[in-house]
């Protein structure tokens, strides 16, 4: 399967790490052999070989300019360039969210799709805020679009709410979906004021140097936002959502839950009839309050079986490349049962 990598930072490199490790585990699967056409960064260069490129010489250079030269390579060609001009299977887009305009990774997406290549994205601005045109095209296209590691990392909250779940009726979904966010609360639940628990979170690579996407609650948002249209087909908005963050939640307001038996969580909410990401307080015996840290979790409420809770890891390079494989494969599995 040849595919064109858009970002290789944490996620990226997950992925490549997984590819290179992994190696004959995944070519048992059916013979899945990833191929990396093309690598786009937006400081390190671009690499495009339409034979492939080393993986492990990906993994090694800080600069993709320290490629060593073969024949075939082509350096600094720009992504929209490699997308069309590539015979790739699949695009995979792991560079930044934008949650305004989805962009540059939208217009890239769509390129992809126009030109007959698969679609796999851990990138949530493209899903989060144009849902309706990247399925039309793809649809359109007869290709697949994949999002897995948008909401909860390799978790598959979405592949069980889409595919396992399916023959139940989901009434609503519920869940811790920011880690960083649910370990500040965790923190200050210890003891923390909520500026060391976030300084902290940052220390350790949980939270941006600009935390505010986390902590206002616009990535929980954007995730509602995902859910919601793939498994209620609800069209949501930013603007249409009720959206709090926890940066106002003090150590008093943690004692005083703590005495009435409850927890602070940030939870996003949503059903057939809207989205919300509230922090709200809820009782020390509900599933979604024991899971602290940086986990993430998720309970769908159904009519079948009630409420189905999964609980797992909601971020990390590893935890994110492993949800694009995971689309990778079942793209492949479709192709090659065809
Ligand atoms: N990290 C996680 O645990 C996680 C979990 C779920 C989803 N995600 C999503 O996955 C995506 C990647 O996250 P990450 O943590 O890997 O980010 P990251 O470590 O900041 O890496 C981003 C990569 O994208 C490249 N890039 C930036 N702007 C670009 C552009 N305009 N065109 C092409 N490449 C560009 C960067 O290039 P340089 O190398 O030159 O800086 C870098 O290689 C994000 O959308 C994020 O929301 C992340």
């Amino acid at each position: 399967m040849k595919l064109i990598l858009i970002g290789l930072g944490t996620v990226g490199r997950g992925l490549l790490r997984i590819f290179h490790d992994k190696r004959a585990e995944l070519e048992s699967l059916d013979g899945f052999r990833p191929i990396v056409i093309g690598v786009v960064t937006r400081t390190r260069g671009t690499l495009y070989h339409p034979d492939g490129l080393e993986i492990e010489r990906l993994l090694s250079l800080e600069r993709l300019g320290d490629y060593p030269d073969t024949p075939g390579l082509e350096r600094g060609w720009d992504a929209e360039r490699i997308v069309r001009a590539s015979d790739a299977d699949a695009l995979v887009e792991a560079s930044p969210s934008n949650f305004q305009t989805g962009q540059p990774a939208l217009g890239l997406c769509l390129a992809a799709l126009a030109t007959g290549k698969h679609v796999v994205l851990a990138n949530k601005g493209p899903v989060a805020v144009a849902y309706d045109e990247l399925r039309e095209q793809a649809k359109q296209a007869g290709r697949l679009l994949r999002f897995e590691g948008t909401v909860m990392a390799g978790t598959p909250s979405l592949r069980l709410g889409m595919q396992a779940l399916l023959g139940c009726r989901i009434e609503s979904a519920r869940g811790i979906l920011n880690g960083t966010t649910n370990y500040i609360l965790t923190q200050m639940e210890s003891g923390m004021s909520y500026d060391d628990a976030l300084a902290q979170a940052q220390a350790l690579g949980y939270a941006e140097s600009d935390p505010s996407a986390d902590v206002d609650g616009w990535d929980a948002a954007a995730k509602a936002i995902i859910v919601a249209r793939a498994l209620f087909g609800k069209h949501l908005t930013f603007d249409a959502m009720q959206v709090k963050g926890i940066s106002a939640i003090t150590p008093e307001d943690i004692a005083f839950a703590r005495a009435s038996g409850e927890r602070w969580k940030l939870i996003a909410e949503v059903s057939r009839d809207g989205g919300s990401v509230p922090p709200v307080r809820i009782s020390v015996s509900h599933p979604l309050a024991g899971v602290s840290g940086t986990t993430n979790a998720i309970t769908y409420a159904t009519d079948l079986l009630g409420d189905v809770t999964l609980i797992g890891a909601g971020a990390g390079g590893a935890q994110t490349g492993f949800a694009l494989l995971s689309d990778l494969l079942e793209i492949y599995t479709d192709s090659t049962s065809r």
